[in-house]
């Protein structure tokens, strides 16, 4: 037998498995690094989160991957230089982490590395019938397995597109195999780039689970700020929006867009919310002469409004569901505030509260869907194979 499938079939075949889980999202902040030992697979998955550190990307990093970021006019020849380029970027990183973190690479079973999204296109966005959903994620896994030595699962999001999904939210898998409790109804909501939950239902009835993206996370928030206030990245602790004031036309003209009729399940990038998304509204609401103060307050109660229009859809009958927050928007107390504030019925925590930290969550669930493409046999959820489609996810690269 080849001796690297020999050396996956051994650890697919053990107890449990120590994985390194990897995490860039829109937000292009930095890379979340997990290192978890994972127990077990499927419904009798455990896991211990061992380490976890987030890694802010440099500047020049950071611009480099935004001149291709979710634009359609990009040179074809920096996409291909790209891809290699971010996978050495983080397997360099991981090489790092594992130094700080005295861990021998003998004890690592695989790195499950996400990528980085350049571009986000469903059905929805680029609405060309011939054409399905689609989705690009960048930073090769042969080039990380080969730096690291360590056999690499990466680009998990094609498969589902493959099965009749939109290629995200991937976090269903997880948010069950983890979170799903009994006599509690669960909204896990990650508020990274983008916002998007899954919704666990109290009775069990995994039939019943609902994964969704339900509009801007912080993207638009950031976007904002880094093009107008100059040397910062996000509203720390919502400063900038505090100061400022709800523009209720400007509210209403940000929340007219079919994205928001459109039925569960439903995907968004960045390629919709953006600063022109922004303008037009502007424009539509003869705002475009009001403070940034007012914009930044403005934007965070429309991100807020769109996480608590999309609970309260599924909620209608305003039942106390838990809602269990994640993602960088945690850190954002107005957001939060806001949310709760149109949620009354609704206990507010952060994954913190079920012992997963709330920045590692996504990284957690990456290597938690590596841990089901060797050892898994399948997770059936959702109403239809097409809404949450049972397949492995991930493509395999040995480091030789
Ligand atoms: N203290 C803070 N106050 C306000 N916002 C914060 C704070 N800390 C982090 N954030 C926001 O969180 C963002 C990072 O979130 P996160 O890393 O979850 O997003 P992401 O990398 O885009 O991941 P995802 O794939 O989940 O979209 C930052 O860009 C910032 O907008
Ligand atoms: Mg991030």
């Amino acid at each position: 037998m080849n001796k690297n499938i020999e050396k996956l079939f051994q650890l697919a075949s053990k107890s449990e498995r120590t994985i390194v889980g990897l995490m860039s999202g829109t937000s292009l902040d930095g890379l979340d690094i997990v290192l978890c030992k994972i127990i077990g697979s499927g419904r009798n998955t455990k896991i211990e989160l061992l380490q976890f550190e987030t890694i802010s990307y440099e500047e020049n990093f950071r611009q480099e991957i935004k001149t291709i970021f979710s634009r359609r006019d990009v040179d074809l020849e920096k996409i291909c230089l790209l891809n290699s380029y971010v996978a050495l970027q983080h397997a360099a990183m991981v090489n790092e982490c594992l130094k700080k973190w005295n861990c021998n690479k003998n004890e690592i079973d695989l790195i499950a590395s996400h990528g980085q999204t350049i571009y986000h296109a469903p059905k929805f966005m680029h609405q060309q019938e011939k054409f399905s959903n689609a989705t690009f994620q960048i930073g090769d896994g042969d080039h990380i397995a080969f730096k690291t030595g360590i056999i690499t699962i990466s680009d998990f999001r094609q498969k589902h597109i493959a099965s009749g999904g939109e290629g995200a939210p991937l976090a269903a898998y997880g948010d069950y195999l983890l979170f799903s409790k009994l006599g509690e109804d669960r909204i896990m909501l990650n508020i990274g780039g983008i916002s998007n939950f899954t919704f666990l239902p109290g009775n069990g009835d995994a039939k019943k689970i609902i994964s969704t993206d339900v509009g801007p996370g912080n993207t638009l928030m950031n976007a904002f700020v880094q093009q107008y206030f100059t040397g910062i990245d996000f509203d720390k602790d919502a400063t900038i929006a505090k100061q400022g004031k709800i523009n209720a036309e400007l509210l209403i003209a940000l929340k007219q867009n079919s994205f928001f009729e459109k039925t569960f399940p439903k995907t968004i990038g960045p390629e919709l919310f953006n600063l022109n998304y922004l303008k037009e509204a502007q424009q539509k609401s003869e705002t475009i002469s009001i403070s940034k103060e007012d914009v930044m307050a403005t934007l965070n109660r429309f991100t807020a409004d769109c996480i608590a229009d999309a609970i309260n859809q599924i909620n209608s009958s305003n039942s106390n569901f838990t809602i269990y927050i994640s993602g960088g928007g945690v850190h954002n107390s107005l957001l939060i505030e806001n949310i709760k504030s149109q949620l009354p019925n609704c206990n507010i925590k952060s994954t913190n509260d079920l012992f997963v930290n709330a920045d590692a969550k996504e990284a957690v669930l990456f290597a938690l869907l590596a841990n089901e493409c060797v050892c898994g046999n399948g997770i059936e959820i959702g109403e239809g194979l097409t809404q949450i489609p049972n397949v492995s996810f991930g493509k395999i690269s040995f480091p030789n």
